[in-house]
């Protein structure tokens, strides 16, 4: 292993410096926090801010108007991190400059690694539909694998932003709306990417982003403004950022918007208080693309020295892509603005990260053209693709048991562009590698059916195209499958829509085709819920299939013919109309309640109802459930347990996502009527019973009240169990 030649001499002459991970408290005497501190002694204050500077270079994410050459800067030891920058040859480029430095300090390179690496996941709101813990940190996993054999370090992800608001563009990198499944999804893919050890280099940082509130902009509009209150904050946004945090998570992305009239980026209560003093963060916090220099344009700093002065006094240690703190800095220490403990404490945090890495060790361990050629796009990887891409699918529709599909179909009417469309396929925010994708229309002639494809629709000028050509083929097959929904592009960053509904036209064209009689499988391809009425009435069997990655084709097959039976659930309602939005099934009572009818909270032309409930899925096979039953419990931090007998009274094999929704019925605040606190994802045997029982503690029964304390009140609980947020059977329980 290649050494950097300063360390033994550093590690010879180690004295620990009390410079602690909140800026008061003093840092335990290791090897790390040794090595750390002698290393800092010798930084001088320009390197030091080096250290904070991260700049863009490859793949470019946000506005670049930086126009720096970047290897001397590296070599002068004024940039710590790179980001969009990935692959050995590239990568190994830059850290040879870094070597260059003074101190040779490695150079951290981190890169939007969303779903997946060169072979692509599904979104990560698809794979959240999967329900499966399990899954979806094998899916981190994975990416992390084979983002570290491109010499990445570091990803920009877990996005665990909630949100309500489907037309918010970036629903499609979240979890979706609830914050308790939020949380465990959050702390899954910390888990998956970060592994054990970061030390293995097969890990990768994750980053817990965007902190915090950024799922709740007014309108749904990138970017937009945030207003809430700080109780609503703490109960129904915040708990996927702590759970991050708890995960181990190596570093947060402060959001672009602003929480309680401040910037997050410069937003101390957020990232002072409570992530770095409350919650004993120990990572660093990265700003997101230019938000330093973007508080001048929040009307928050004056200039780009108010700017870094605001962001770094709040705890933002390394500012993405803008300059504000390489240009005024190391002024502002040295006119006693900004403290040199202020400075000292962001740069170690960052070390910290690089030391874990062990890349003072070996600043190219993470350079091996040999893993890089075996890992990336591996039968492996491929394997986890296609099986978590087959548990995101969610069954919305199947009547008459349309599906699966029997093995004697052997002409199939394929319909809509999107089957073909290998870009498409990945979803947005991908890294994958386009060509190597199996799309729909691949996997049927993989599977040697005879395929007649048609485009059906133009999404550019939409409209219907060649409808006579259309339905002639499809009255020649045995079945047509119809893929219709958005374009990738269509969610993502700043790809908020103010209409979230499916064309007429796309809609017609489906219906077009049921009128032929023969059976009709949709199949939605999206990025986050869409509205389709006309297509949910009269098609007969619809499965989403979001946006699954490099396996799309052979995972939806694979459902399609029943070798998988679908069990993804939804994590996000279903609005039946745009005018439903913000749409969220733990909604409050209010005064006047809409199921009380008449005089109560609804529109006078539309329903309130979702078209498709949180939670909601269907399977090739039913499922029974008891009714549930509450037992006080005498196990220390338990209250009590609820248990329910589900049994699979159909005739397949499949898996079910227990639920378990709880209303707090009175509180000394208001609260929704009912709230998901816990599941578990079973699979059945046909005829299996299994009980499923949910221990009640205090994270099942409390909240955070206006003083953000949480809190669990005595008194009357109702504890509701069910398949979805609708379907429930309900007990209760009063804690004394
Ligand atoms: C802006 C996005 O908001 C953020 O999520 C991303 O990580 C950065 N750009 C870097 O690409």
């Amino acid at each position: 292993m290649r050494k950097i030649a300063f360390l033994t001499a550093l590690l010879a002459a180690m004295v620990a410096q009390p410079v602690g991970a909140t800026l008061n408290a003093s840092k335990p005497d290791n090897e790390m926090n040794r090595f750390i501190s002698n290393l800092m002694k010798q930084m001088t204050l320009e390197e030091k801010i080096g250290q904070l500077c991260q700049m863009p270079d490859g793949y470019i994410t946000g506005p670049d108007n930086t126009q720096v050459s970047l290897a001397p800067l590296i070599s002068e030891g004024k940039i710590g991190s790179l980001l969009g920058v990935c692959g050995v040859a590239e990568t190994r480029k830059f850290q040879d400059a870094a070597m260059k430095s003074q101190l040779k300090i490695p150079l951290l390179f981190g890169m939007d690694v969303i779903h997946g690496y060169t072979t692509g996941f599904p979104l990560p709101l698809a794979e959240a539909a999967s329900f499966d813990l399990d899954a979806i940190e094998m899916s981190a996993r994975c990416a992390a694998r084979e983002a570290a054999a491109a010499g990445l370090h570091w990803t920009f992800a877990p996005m665990v932003d909630i949100s309500w608001d489907a037309r918010w563009g970036r629903v499609m990198e979240g979890a979706g709306e609830d914050p308790y499944y939020g949380a465990k999804v959050a702390a899954a893919r910390v888990k998956g990417f970060q592994g054990e050890n970061l030390a293995d280099t097969a890990t990768i940082l994750s980053c817990i982003k965007h902190f915090g509130g950024y799922g709740a902009p007014m309108a749904g509009k990138d970017y937009n403004s945030v207003d809430m209150s700080l109780s609503h904050f703490a109960n129904f946004y915040m708990p996927p950022y702590k759970a991050g945090a708890e995960a181990g998570a190596a570093t947060f992305m402060s959001a672009f918007s602003d929480l309680n009239n401040v910037p997050c980026t410069a937003n101390s209560f957020l990232l002072r208080d409570l992530l770095k003093n409350q919650w004993g963060f120990e990572g660093f916090v990265v700003s997101d693309w230019g938000s330093v220099g973007e508080l001048m344009n929040h009307r928050y700093a004056s200039d780009s020295r108010d700017a870094a002065l605001k962001a770094i006094s709040a705890g933002l240690d390394m500012e993405m892509a803008t300059q504000c703190y390489a240009d005024n800095l190391a002024e502002l220490v040295k006119e006693g603005k900004v403290p040199m403990k202020i400075v000292d404490d962001a740069v170690r945090r960052i070390l910290e990260q690089k030391y874990r890495l062990g890349l003072f060790e070996d600043p190219y361990r993470y350079c091996n053209e040999e893993r890089e050629r075996e890992v990336i796009g591996s039968q492996k990887s491929r394997d986890e693709a296609r099986y978590v891409a087959e548990r995101s699918i969610v069954l919305l529709k199947n009547d008459h048991n349309i599906l699966p599909l029997s093995p004697d179909v052997k002409k199939v009417a394929l319909v809509g562009a999107l089957s073909k469309s290998k870009r498409d396929m990945c979803g947005s925010w991908t890294c994958a590698d386009v060509d190597q994708t199996v799309t729909l229309y691949d996997a049927l002639i993989n599977r040697g059916l005879t395929v007649d494809y048609s485009d059906g629709y133009d999404m550019e000028q939409n409209r219907i195209s060649n409808l006579s050509q259309t339905l002639a083929s499809a009255r020649e097959s045995d079945v047509v499958i119809v893929a219709m929904g958005e374009r990738a592009s269509y969610t993502g960053e700043m790809a908020s829509r103010g209409d979230i509904a499916i064309s007429d036209e796309q809609q017609r064209l489906v219906a077009e085709l049921v009128k032929t009689g023969k059976p009709v499988v949709v199949l939605l391809m999206c990025g986050r819920p869409v509205i389709f009425n006309q297509v949910k009435e009269e098609a007969p069997a619809i499965l989403c299939t979001w946006w699954l990655g490099s396996e799309a084709g052979p995972a939806i097959t694979n459902v399609l013919w029943g070798e998988y039976n679908p069990s993804g659930k939804l994590p996000m309602s279903f609005p039946a109309h745009n005018g439903q939005i913000p749409l969220n099934y733990q909604y409050k009572s209010t005064g006047r309640p809409t199921a009380n009818g008449g005089w109560s909270t609804r529109y006078r032309d539309i329903t309130t109802e979702p078209a498709y409930p949180f939670g909601y899925g269907l399977s090739y096979t039913t499922f029974d459930y008891s009714d549930p039953k509450v037992e006080a419990s005498t196990k220390p931090g338990e209250y009590a347990t609820v248990s329910v007998e589900v049994t699979n009274t159909g005739k397949r094999k499949g898996e079910e996502v227990v639920q378990l929704y709880v209303r707090d019925e009175v509180a000394s605040i208001t609260r929704p009527i009912k709230e998901l606190k816990g599941f578990e994802k079973i699979r059945l045997e046909p005829g299996e019973t299994r009980i499923v029982t949910f221990p009640i503690t205090d994270e099942q029964l409390g909240f955070y009240d206006n003083d953000m304390k949480y809190r669990v009140e005595k008194g009357d609980f109702t504890f509701m169990v069910g398949s979805d947020s609708k379907n429930l059977k309900s007990t209760s329980f009063t804690l004394k």
